[in-house]
């Protein structure tokens, strides 16, 4: 297996022609080492397609599955995956906020969440006063194009199992009936994966070009009990399961070696044990901030104070107080007016973020004040930049080469990875263009190299 790692840091994603050449240099050798019956004409291109008349991508996001998990236990299935495929050596880096929502609406749009408008799970719009949770369903709130919008404006089927977001109506989606099933955690994850492959039995005109499918674990149980539990090593052991009912589904079907399936988290999960708290009423003597000025207060805090009150001198008054000395755990939270945050979180061009945001360090939460609630728990939402925040990206089929390793990328390139896949005209995006070209093997026709 030879690791294209050095070819693909961030700076050299942009597209000058010697990373890209020591990128293709790459790929030959990676291909040369991990087939053992090598063919000169085929290594460099993808593989044609037998069964299927056109690119099909079925795209998988398994909830909180952080990167690392997959090595928890035997998991047979995933491994066939990467090590037929094309893995992020080092996991799927999530855009901040690391929450479900956001993380979902950019890998189907390519946006960072300020540009696709999902700022957070929950959240005001301060121009007109609405709350996103109770009307999830209004296109207003949703303002990329996702890919299943994309696949059907340019004619083709596509199908969304559960994914957040996918039952608003957008463009040419309707979510049809046949072709979209709404969330519903009593569906048994079997029935789901069979529904999937149902897909595969429609006349080949038919066929979805994309499968979304969601899986709310192992989130629900990292929440519950941490990312270091034996029910997390069950849930990921359960997967692999179901992975492997479809591929057994997809071969039956004589379609698994044509199919891409890519398998991705929305972020990852850390420990939240061991009186990692920060309560803001020990702010009282510098600043008391009145409840219904915090939109949410863990492990990102998003405070939006009155439109009279200045923003600025409350993150003085915070950070002043957090930085005294006085306040438990107070160097473990950070505070800033969002136009001040890190530029690589990309966090601020949007009303719907709050003004003032605080940053809580890796597995530390931030409360009003004391409680009995169990705190042993698990979190996700912190800074991307932490390891533990992670997921994975496998990608397996004609287009991926086999063994390889990239390292890791943010969730935002996905969309044009798929657009790229399906030969379709993608939306803007924030993902980079040259990306797909440094990642996919060249598309296969008649043994002319098109790109
Ligand atoms: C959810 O799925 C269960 C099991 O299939 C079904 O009985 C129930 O009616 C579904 N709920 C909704 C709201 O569709
Ligand atoms: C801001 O406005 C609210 C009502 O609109 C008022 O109650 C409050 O006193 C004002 N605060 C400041 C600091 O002016
Ligand atoms: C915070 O909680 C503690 C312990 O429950 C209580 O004694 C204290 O009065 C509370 N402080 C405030 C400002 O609510
Ligand atoms: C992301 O993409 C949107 C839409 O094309 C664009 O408006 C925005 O400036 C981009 N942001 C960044 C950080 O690239
Ligand atoms: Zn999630």
């Amino acid at each position: 297996m030879v690791s294209c790692l050095l070819s693909l840091n961030k700076a050299s994603l942009k597209p000058t022609a010697t990373t890209f050449f020591f990128f293709a240099a790459c790929l030959i050798l990676s291909a040369l080492s991990s087939s053992a019956s090598f063919q000169p004409s085929r290594t460099l291109l993808s593989r044609p397609l037998n069964k299927l008349r056109r690119p099909v991508v079925i795209l998988i996001s398994c909830d909180g599955f952080r990167f690392g998990y997959q090595h928890k236990t035997p998991t047979p299935n995933i491994k066939r995956l990467i090590d037929q495929g094309t893995e992020a050596e080092t996991g799927l880096i999530p855009v901040f906020p690391t929450l479900t929502f956001p993380n979902h609406n950019s890998i189907a749009t390519g946006l960072y969440p300020a540009y696709h408008g999902i700022v957070s799970n929950s959240f005001t719009d301060p121009n007109t006063g609405d709350g996103f949770t109770q009307k999830i369903f209004n296109p207003k709130w949703w303002l990329g194009e996702p890919l299943w919008e994309t696949v059907v404006n340019q004619g083709l089927n596509a199908a969304t199992y559960s994914w957040p977001g996918a039952e608003v109506n957008k463009g040419s989606w309707t979510c049809p009936k046949q072709f979209c099933s709404p969330f519903n955690e009593s569906v048994p994850f079997e029935d789901r994966i069979d529904t999937i492959l149902s897909y595969f039995d429609l006349p080949t005109s038919e066929i979805p070009a994309l499968v979304t499918l969601y899986l709310e674990d192992p989130d629900a149980q990292g929440h519950e009990v941490g990312p270091d539990h034996p029910r997390i090593t069950d849930a990921v052991a359960r997967i692999d399961k179901l992975l492997g009912r479809m591929i057994a589904g997809l071969e039956k079907r004589r379609v698994f070696k044509d199919v891409h399936v890519i398998l991705v988290g929305d972020h990852g999960m850390v420990g939240t044990c061991d009186q990692r708290l920060i309560f803001l009423k020990e702010l009282a003597p510098w600043i008391n901030i009145p409840e219904n000025w915090i939109e949410r207060y863990t492990p990102l805090l998003s405070i939006r104070p009155p439109p009279n009150v200045s923003a600025a001198d409350i993150v003085a008054k915070i950070n002043e107080g957090l930085e005294s000395g006085k306040v438990g755990n107070g160097k473990y939270l950070k505070v800033y007016l969002k136009e001040n945050l890190p530029s690589r979180l990309h966090y601020s061009d949007s009303d719907r973020i709050t003004p003032i945001v605080g940053l809580a360090a890796e597995g530390f939460k931030v409360e009003m004040n004391k409680t009995e609630a169990k705190e042993c728990a698990g979190a996700h939402g912190y800074d991307n930049a932490f390891f533990s925040m992670r997921s994975i990206f496998i990608g397996h089929g004609p287009r991926f080469p086999k063994g390889v390793k990239v390292p890791s990328f943010e969730n935002i390139q996905i969309y044009n990875l798929v657009t790229s896949i399906l030969n379709l005209h993608g939306a803007r995006n924030n993902g980079t263009s040259s990306f797909p070209k440094a990642v996919l093997l060249p598309r296969y026709n008649k043994n002319v190299l098109v790109s």
